[in-house]
């Protein structure tokens, strides 16, 4: 049996989230600039790199796999990928296989999606007004993701919204995004916004909207009683005692999460990001491909990776600056 992926402080690594393509049919404010460059398609990971690498990390202990953008759904024949990782949850070695989309492309895959093992999808959805939807993410259309949110649950799939807490955009939806889920049976996340990208005009500081005060706004009228489960993921959640719903609360910002991370990103490129708020990153592109018939190489590649993950990320709002500020966009390491 190999040893499990274990890094400088003691926190087991057994979340991979690998980002399948850079490109995504939205540009959301916060993720993506209107004009951005995207990667010539030989960079990228082929689907038979991606099925060795993300293998390789199940052998070493990974036990939820979390595909992103990106949009993944954009990328073509990513359900040849997504099948071959099913042989995974097979085997037991995976338990969850997953994803987190703009929904935009459900209607079309949710299916698919289903009988490859998925069973869980994270739809990212800020609003639920049309003219909002189509400010914040400025090319998306909220009906076609309304479409597509049906699709998946017609196909069996859990639905959980994520919604990027925003002031001054969506405050006045804190109860109508509740709502909205509470009727369809779906979980709720709230995200606090994080400083990444390149800010342009964006003001982040003028942006953030604390989740503690969204948490009090929702406690003023609903008894939410903190739950000890977890999904793997950074969020804490509360129960709605009043409709029974989930809502979770993803708090980079007010409560730092990071002592107990379990995750790393692979961007389409094979780059490994120890930490999303941190620059610190390795190449695995280059042991994949120098060495087709053995894994071994990739393998050291990536305890050599995680043998340098920091502590957590510097994002700080308290100097009336974004501190903590990360360039690269949301889009490259996949959130
Ligand atoms: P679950 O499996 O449902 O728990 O999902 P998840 O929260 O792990 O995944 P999802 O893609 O829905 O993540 C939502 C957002 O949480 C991401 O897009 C990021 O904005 C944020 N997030 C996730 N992991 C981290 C992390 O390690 N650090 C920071 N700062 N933010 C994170
Ligand atoms: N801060 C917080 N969340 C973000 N996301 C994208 N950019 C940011 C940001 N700057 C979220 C999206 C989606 C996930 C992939 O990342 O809303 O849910
Ligand atoms: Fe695309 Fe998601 Fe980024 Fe929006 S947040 S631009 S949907 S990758």
């Amino acid at each position: 049996m190999t040893a499990p992926l274990i890094d400088p402080f003691a926190r087991a690594i057994t979340y991979l989230r690998v980002s399948v393509t850079d490109r995504c049919d939205f540009r959301c404010v916060y993720c993506m600039a209107e004009n951005m460059t995207f990667l010539p398609k030989k960079e990228l990971l082929t689907l038979e790199e991606l099925d060795r690498l993300c293998s390789t990390f199940v052998g070493l202990g990974v036990e939820k796999l979390r595909i992103t953008g990106g949009e993944p759904l954009v990328r073509r024949d990513i359900m040849t990928f997504f099948h071959g990782m099913s042989r995974h949850l097979d085997s037991g070695a995976l338990k969850e296989l997953t994803l987190t989309t703009n929904g935009s492309q459900l209607e079309r895959f949710a299916k698919a999606l289903h009988a490859a093992g998925v069973r869980r999808v994270n739809v990212s959805l800020d609003t639920l007004d049309e003219d909002k939807f189509a400010r914040v993410t400025r090319w998306g259309r909220l009906p076609q993701v309304l479409r597509g949110l049906d699709a998946a649950q017609a196909a069996g799939l859990q639905v959980k919204l994520n919604a990027v807490a925003l002031k001054g955009f969506n405050e006045d939806e804190l109860f109508t995004l509740a709502e909205f889920c509470a009727e369809r049976g779906m979980d709720l996340t709230w995200i606090e916004v994080m400083p990444m990208g390149d800010l342009g005009n964006e003001d982040r500081i003028g942006q953030y909207w604390s989740l503690r005060d969204l948490r009090a706004q929702l406690a003023e009228r609903y008894t939410l009683i903190d739950l000890a489960e977890r999904t793997g993921g950074p969020a804490r959640y509360v129960q709605v005692q009043e409709t029974g719903q989930k809502i979770g609360f993803i708090t980079p910002l007010t409560h730092n999460f990071c002592e107990s991370c379990n995750r790393v990103r692979v961007t389409c490129t094979g780059e490994i990001y120890m930490c999303l708020g941190q620059e610190d990153v390795a190449d695995l592109r280059a042991p994949l491909r120098a060495h087709p018939g053995d894994d071994g190489p990739l393998e050291d590649a990536i305890r050599a990776a995680i043998a340098m993950k920091p502590k957590g990320h510097d994002f700080d709002y308290s100097r009336q600056r974004a501190d903590g500020q990360v360039t690269r966009h949301m889009s490259h390491t996949g959130g």
